[in-house]
């Protein structure tokens, strides 16, 4: 059975159970301030646990993109050494909305397990959670008689809350769970050890491949669990596990998930895969399940880079190369190689590889040369250290750290090239130097945010910022709660109305899509309190203000700022205006990388591989100024997503869409854009387009900033009054432009005018200067003051200088600061001009300076040794 057969039963087999097929969120997340990816199936589906939001699907299944990296489920260092960790991996699960509970999950489950996939019942265990007193939890009765219809007592196993209890961070949904583990190892092994002693011992062999979590607490900043209104079923499969065990390998890189690959990088390397434990077989693994991490998450959208989400991308793919710099001793690119392959596999399942192969290429070759070239300037820079110490000495932990720090060395690397070298590294000089820089960074972001306190929970929001936002709208308050941030407190509130009076909408618009949120006032009685954000979290639309109310408990008014709504608005419509000019004008390979909407200006990240030619830009600007001239309605429909991709609507990468879309259309045949920001009603409201900047913003990708609306006119309107001043400082004249061109002329006359006049002053002082040269043994010795510009100073020093045989020294003195330069010429070029201004003169200046052998100078705040430099002049030269 290949792998897509597994994945492709999996879904058939749920399909059969009344379970809803839907796609995988994307991997990187947007909405949630808790997770930076997605890193269970249950993530996308937060909300209906919590109950802010209703299930559109009582039953669904689906495999969804996972990372775990980082935050609570990190297994980096785990993966690639042993065989069955992945950094990105697939989830398969099936989910009840307050619909079955434990008993059906755990028979479909063993029904799937059993008779579809006929695994062996006897290599199967079972754990189901024991209770837990501190927390106050039941041992789950109801799971353990589920069970015992299915499997004999002695493959039941009791589990604690470490192995029992699902928790998908510090806080959110969880409840207790039952795993199935399944044993790959021989006979004679398991008549040894029966596989029950083996259960979550992290043996190789004897491993978990699903876990059937039933959500009911949700865990709260303070730590409590609530119990939650309504129960839910979240199933996860680590569908590599599943493959591995239905096709009876010894580790997940044996299946045809991974092996492809693997051979590839045979290939590439000229070295052959041996399945062992050496660096080298640990490195194919690396590649081979790094590769993927990296490519899925560029898909949707996250770009390496330097904090957040990108920077743990640019972890990933810094480890890969690594291994590969140093283990299969391949130092050119390599992953972006793998590109094609992994685009291959996955091209029906998740087509948004394919769709953006050439950039995703790109993205990783350019990380990997740079990566590389850091790497071996490290290398240059360890070689150093190395030169300095002896054999059996010990690299110093601030270093290690710089290495680390700096150039990306991880300590199992500078530990190995220690080793060659016969060294050590202070491992405990690390961990100090590493915990002060996280305790730096902690500092730098701590973000206190306190628990919700309820005050009408019985209250639904209604989010509708597209209609009515000139009224003040009537609500009231569910929650609100405190967030501290850098010392600055503000407080977040969540507005509502009854379930039966959807007039009272929330107007606010929440940041999402790259426009801001709006911001406003909520009146609470008389008090106006400034709303200065809105966002979204898991669909709770969030107003935050910097102060709280006298009173909370009275109706509140809700008002949005429409002057800032307005330019915004102008700005997003503009957006989906260049993004189809820039499609129609550079090609189809266009895509929105990225964008920022505000009221002062539109910027647009795009994937191009060139810079635009003015006369690409102009056409582009054009292009959208002829579309605002055509006085085009902007229409917005909801409509199925079918429906709307059939009408050949842009949706982009790594954003989760539901069955019903948000369209925005502006002329059919031209901008058609899945969206779900505030627009413009007519093209004609923006006035003009103006593009301000385009510069490059990643590799592949470049980035446009532009303006529309009033901010057009004002810019128009600034442009305007810098010409109307230029025009009067040029006064009388009419013809500005000419008058610019005549100033011109008579600046470059006056110009070489002015270098006549200091040739001449030059040769004038040199003449007079000449006469003061004195000769010192064969030398022709001068040493004077001269009032003049010190560039001038200068430069008869030099002509002085011509002459065989002479030394010349001038100085000036300018506001208390001596200014001193000294030429020689080239036949007593042993008197180094240079080495005399910075060994002799610049100290009794306590100055700075330098220059050539035959001429330097210096400039300093000393001026009181003038006769002491002379002196010491003097006694050189003889
Ligand atoms: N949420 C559980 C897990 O990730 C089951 O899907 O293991």
């Amino acid at each position: 059975m290949n792998s897509s057969d597994i994945r492709q039963m999996f879904f058939d087999f749920f399909k059969s159970k009344q379970h809803q097929l839907v796609p995988s969120a994307p991997i990187v997340i947007k909405n949630d301030p808790t997770l930076l990816f997605t890193n269970a199936g249950m993530n996308q589906f937060k909300e209906f646990f919590l109950g802010n939001t209703i299930a559109p699907y009582k039953r669904i299944v689906d495999t969804q993109k996972c990372l775990r990296v980082s935050g609570k489920h990190n297994d980096l260092e785990e993966v690639g050494v042993d065989t069955y960790h992945h950094t990105m991996f697939e989830m398969l699960g099936n989910w009840s909305f307050n619909d079955y509970f434990k008993t059906e999950a755990i028979q479909y489950a063993w029904e799937l397990l059993t008779e579809v996939y006929q695994l062996d019942k006897n290599r199967l265990y079972v754990t189901v959670f024991e209770g837990d007193i501190k927390e106050n939890l039941p041992a789950s009765s109801i799971a353990l008689e589920a069970w015992k219809k299915l499997v004999p007592m002695d493959r039941i196993l009791y589990g604690n809350k470490k192995d029992n209890f699902w928790e998908m961070g510090d806080t959110g949904p969880c409840g207790p769970c039952s795993e199935i583990h399944f044993d790959l190892r021989s006979d004679e092994e398991i008549k040894q050890i029966p596989g029950r002693d083996l259960v979550n011992m992290d043996h190789p062999q004897v491993i978990e491949i699903w876990n059937l979590v039933f959500i009911q607490y949700n865990r709260k900043k303070d730590g409590s669990l609530e119990k939650l209104q309504s129960t839910h079923v979240d199933t996860g499969m680590g569908f590599e596990r599943l493959v591995r065990v239905i096709q009876n390998k010894n580790s997940n890189y044996d299946t045809d998930i991974f092996m492809p690959t693997i051979h590839y990088v045979e290939q590439l390397t000229h070295l052959k895969y041996d399945f062992g434990h050496s660096k080298q077989a640990i490195a194919f693994r690396v590649l081979a399940d790094h590769i993927r991490a990296i490519i899925f998450t560029i898909a949707d959208g996250q770009l390496p880079a330097n904090t957040g989400a990108g920077y743990v991308i640019r972890r990933i793919l810094r480890r890969a190369v690594r291994y590969y710099y140093s283990f299969l001793k391949y130092q050119q690119p390599l992953l972006y190689k793998l590109v094609p392959l992994i685009a291959e596999q996955f091209k029906t399942i998740f087509p948004e590889i394919q769709a953006q192969i050439n950039f995703i290429e790109k993205v990783i070759e350019e990380e990997e040369n740079n990566f590389l070239n850091t790497l071996s300037k490290g290398l240059k820079r360890i070689d150093d250290i190395i030169q300095e110490m002896k054999l059996g000495d010990t690299i110093h932990g601030d270093l290690v750290f710089e290495l680390y720090d700096r150039y990306g060395f991880p300590t199992d690397l500078t530990r190995l090239i220690a080793q060659e070298n016969k060294m050590n590294i202070d491992e405990i000089g690390f961990e100090k130097a590493m915990n002060q820089q996280k305790n730096r960074s902690k500092a730098a972001a701590i973000q206190n945010v306190s628990d919700w306190i309820i005050l009408n929970n019985e209250l639904t929001q209604f989010y509708n910022p597209y209609q009515q936002f000139e009224k003040k709208i009537v609500s009231k308050l569910i929650k609100y709660r405190t967030v501290e941030t850098n010392k600055t407190e503000f407080i977040q509130f969540v507005s509502g109305s009854l379930a039966t009076d959807t007039n009272h909408t929330i107007p606010f618009y929440a940041e999402s899509g790259g426009q801001v949120g709006d911001r406003g006032k909520i009146y609470f009685g008389q008090e106006a309190i400034d709303i200065i954000d809105t966002k979204k979290e898991n669909n709770l639309i969030i107003l935050t203000a910097e102060k709280k109310p006298a009173n909370f408990n009275t109706p509140i008014q809700l008002e949005i700022d429409t002057t800032k709504r307005g330019l915004v608005s102008a700005h997003h419509t503009a957006t989906h205006l260049l993004h189809a000019a820039l499609r129609n004008i550079l090609g189809k390979h266009v895509t929105q990388k990225g964008s920022l909407v505000n009221e002062h200006v539109l910027r647009f990240d795009f994937t191009h591989f060139a810079k635009l030619t003015d006369t690409e830009l102009q056409a582009v600007e054009d292009l959208v100024n002829k579309k605002i001239q055509e006085k085009i309605q902007v229409v917005t429909e909801e409509i199925a997503k079918s429906e709307a991709m059939q009408k050949g609507a842009m949706a982009l990468f790594g954003e989760k869409y539901g069955d019903l879309v948000r369209v925005v259309t502006i002329d059919e045949n031209f901008s058609i854009e899945l969206c779900g920001g505030t627009h413009v009603q007519n093209t004609k409201e923006l006035i003009s387009f103006i593009i301000l900047h385009e510069t490059a913003s990643a590799a592949g990708i470049r980035r446009i900033e532009a303006i529309a609306g009033n901010k057009a006119i004002e810019y128009y309107q600034q442009q305007l009054l810098q010409f109307n001043q230029i025009k009067n400082q040029l006064q009388p004249s009419k013809f500005p432009l000419k008058a610019i061109e005549n100033l011109m002329i008579e600046n470059n006359l006056l110009k070489k005018e002015n270098e006549h006049l200091q040739q001449f002053q030059i040769q004038q002082i040199s003449t007079q200067l000449k006469n003061s040269i004195k000769k010192i043994k064969e030398i022709n010795f001068l040493f004077a003051k001269v009032n003049l510009p010190f560039e001038q100073v200068k430069k008869s020093a030099q002509l002085l200088s011509n002459e065989s045989n002479t030394f010349i020294c001038l100085y000036t003195i300018l506001e208390q600061k001596i200014s001193i330069v000294v030429a020689v010429n080239k036949n007593i070029a042993y008197l180094n001009a240079n080495q005399i201004i910075k060994e002799i003169i610049s100290p009794l200046i306590q100055g700075n300076g330098g220059g050539q052998a035959f001429i330097a100078s210096a400039v300093g705040i000393d001026t009181s040794k003038i006769n002491l430099i002379e002196e010491r002049l003097q006694t050189i030269i003889q």
